[in-house]
């Protein structure tokens, strides 16, 4: 579980108002810890006067949000057709041997979730890895060896 601080998410509502869409609170918050804490949840019903499960329907609703913490990076495997038969499997077995999870977990220290995507609609680059939103194509393990080692690095970096 996170640490979630209610002045943080009190803040976050304030911000965007009284009338603010339930919506913006939850993308914000989503952005901030990656996931929407329960205790985030519970704060948002009380603030919007509306039931909590009215709030759990709206972030069950939208792909964008999730319920569940995320690492604090996010892979995604496209093994779709055209990415599939460029070797999309053998790409994911390896950054799933790699950190050591399986697509749809995270990792214990929570720097990774990896996922997989069904088309992400530019077939001829397959396959697609997706990092952080950033698209690099024609993987194979070696690729894979090397964005994540750019990762770390920059990781490091910012430490
Ligand atoms: S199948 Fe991977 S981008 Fe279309």
């Amino acid at each position: 579980m996170i640490d979630v601080d209610p002045r943080e998410i009190i803040e976050i509502i304030g911000r965007n108002g009284a009338d603010a869409p339930l919506i913006s609170v939850l993308e914000e918050i989503q952005t901030k810890y990656r996931y929407l804490p329960r205790e985030a949840m519970i704060l948002v019903s009380e603030a919007f006067g509306l039931p909590l499960s009215q709030i759990y329907s709206v972030a069950t609703f939208y792909n964008a949000f999730s319920l569940e913490r995320r690492g604090r990076h996010e892979a995604c495997v496209c093994v779709g057709t055209a990415c599939h038969v460029r070797g999309a499997k053998r790409v994911l077995s390896h950054l799933e041997e790699k950190l050591g999870i399986k697509a749809g977990e995270t990792t214990p220290d929570w720097n990774y979730t990896l996922d997989t995507v069904h088309c992400l609609g530019a077939c001829a680059l397959g396959p697609i890895v997706v990092v952080d939103g950033e698209y690099s194509g024609q993987m194979h393990a070696k690729k894979v060896d090397e964005l994540l080692a750019r990762i770390e690095q920059a990781d490091e970096g910012e430490a």
